[in-house]
This record gives C-alpha cells, structure tokens and sequence, in this order.
C-alpha cells in the first residue's frame, strides 16, 4: 500500500487499471455503459442484476478489498433494466487507510471498459432540518472537505490518459441525470430529496459543533465517501448522478436524542434499499 503522502507516478497509475481492465474483460467480455457503486448496506440492490458475472475484489488485480461490515467486496456485471452494468457492491473508504488512487482505481478501470456514466450511492447523515431517516436525496453539489484539507484523489502527477490536470467540477452532477432521478422517483410514489453533501474523512462521526459548521457552509447531508470517486469520474469525462440515503438525522447538541452508530446506519440502509433500486432501475430504462 502506497501513503496519501507519495502517490504513485502516471504510469504506474495506467499499468494498474490496465491489468484490472484486462482481467475483467477476460471474465467479462464486452464493453459496460454504466457504473453503479453500492454503499453501506446497499448492496442487495446487485441482486438483480441479470446474466451476471461475479468476481471478488481479491481476485481482480489493483482492487482493494473493502474492511466495512456491510460492504459485500464484489463486482458483480450485468444487465439492469436494459442496461450493461458493472456494479460494485461495496466501496473502500479513505478511512480504512487506503490511499485515494486506490479507493478511484475502479472507476478508471470502468471508464477503459467503455463506462460514460458513474451513478453512486452512500449512506449520509442528514444535516437539512427537512430530512428524514429513509429520505433519498440526490446530491446537486458537494463540499470536499477532505480535499481541500490536501487529500484530492487527483494529487500527484497528473494521469493525462483519463484527463486534465485541472477538471473542473462546476456541474459535478448532471443536471439531466438528476431530472431522471425525480421522473423515475415520481413514478414509484417516492418523494426524492435534493442537496448538497459534505464529504468528511470518518470514521468518527461529527461532534455536534462540526455538525452546526456543516450546516452553517450549507451543507444538507454528511458522508464519508462518494466526492473521491465523482472527481476521478469527471476527469474522466464520465456523467455522475449520486444519490444519498439518509441514514440518521444530526443531533446538533449533545442532549438532543441518540447518537449515530453503523448499526443505526444499516438499519435504515434496509428501509433506503427498495427505494433506491426502484429510483436507478428508473434512471437506467430512461437513459
Ligand atoms: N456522518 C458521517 N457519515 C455518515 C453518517 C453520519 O452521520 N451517517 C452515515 N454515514
């Protein structure tokens, strides 16, 4: 494992997510459109994928493997809803120790295998007094407050095969992937929430001051993941809808309710699953 601190050269970067490709493609054979990225306890959503093949983070060269309860570690390909996805069910966090080029190589690998579109999903805590536990939000724009404290997955030398040294991320998340999302979330009953989320290292949850300065920036939602992988999709050219399930809701002083915990986490991942599958499943038959 290479540290944040000495990040690898271009050509390193390139060999690796060729050797990935190169693997998945032997497995796998043909190009994917989309890929999906499943978080904590959303896993089950890769289930129905049909005509599947499934290969473990373990076995395909350059991936780590994810250390989370929740998070399965397969790539799972396939056809959803009409469409070649690649699915990965669940992700690696920076919070695991595992250098950002690491935790982003599977999207580049996605993007050599034919990937335009990255739709990601976390489980978040909700700072918008207006959300609940079990509310779906589509992330319009986030705060990388991991990368503006120095850890952006695009430090180093700049790996010019996906794209340029400076992306920017002014429509991070496309507006008409976004509209997708509202259309297939209204055609199920769902109501779908719309915010901006904050991208924190983990894995202690805030403590109700950071939790006031999240909101306080405009913050609507908290997570620990998803904003690595968008930037390294956007450099890549790639269209990024992502969707947040609300989790828990801030306590935004010590003696207001319970405080966060990863089972609290999981079991409302149970209630957000159903809804986010029908929201993607909506997104894929109307791209
Ligand atoms: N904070 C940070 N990450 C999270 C939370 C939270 O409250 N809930 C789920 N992921």
């Amino acid at each position: 494992m290479h540290a944040p601190s000495t990040p690898p050269s271009e050509a390193f970067i390139v060999e690796q997510c060729q050797r990935a490709a190169d693997h998945i493609r032997a497995q796998a054979p043909g190009t994917w459109r989309v890929l999906l990225i499943l978080g904590s306890g959303l896993g089950p959503l890769a289930d129905a994928v049909g005509e599947a093949t499934v290969l473990p983070y373990a076995a395909i060269p350059g991936f780590a493997t994810s250390t989370v309860m929740g998070h399965a570690g397969r790539l799972v390909l396939g056809v959803l809803s009409g469409q070649r996805v690649m699915v990965m069910q669940g992700r690696q966090h920076f919070y695991e120790g595992y250098p950002l080029w690491q935790i982003t190589l599977p999207v580049r690998v996605a993007r050599l295998l034919g990937a335009e579109i990255l739709i990601i999903t976390n489980a978040a805590g909700g700072i918008n007094r207006h959300f609940a536990v079990g509310d779906v939000m589509a992330i319009i724009d986030h705060i990388n407050l991991v990368g503006m404290a120095g850890h952006n997955p695009l430090i180093g030398p700049n790996v010019s095969t996906f794209g340029p040294r400076f992306p920017e991320m002014t429509r991070a998340y496309d507006a008409a992937m976004i509209a997708l999302a509202q259309q297939a979330a209204e055609e199920a009953g769902i109501s779908l929430q719309q915010g901006v989320y904050a991208c924190v290292a983990g894995p202690s949850f805030e403590t109700p001051a950071e939790l006031r300065f999240l909101r306080a920036i405009g913050a609507d939602a908290v997570g620990m993941s998803t904003v690595h992988e968008v930037i390294v999709a956007r450099h890549a050219g790639m269209r990024v809808l992502g969707l947040s399930g609300i989790t828990n809701v801030a306590r935004l002083s010590a003696d207001e309710g319970e405080p966060p915990s990863h089972e609290e986490v999981m079991q409302a991942a149970q209630v957000i699953a159903p809804k986010m599958q029908q929201i993607i499943r909506g997104v894929l038959s109307r791209l």
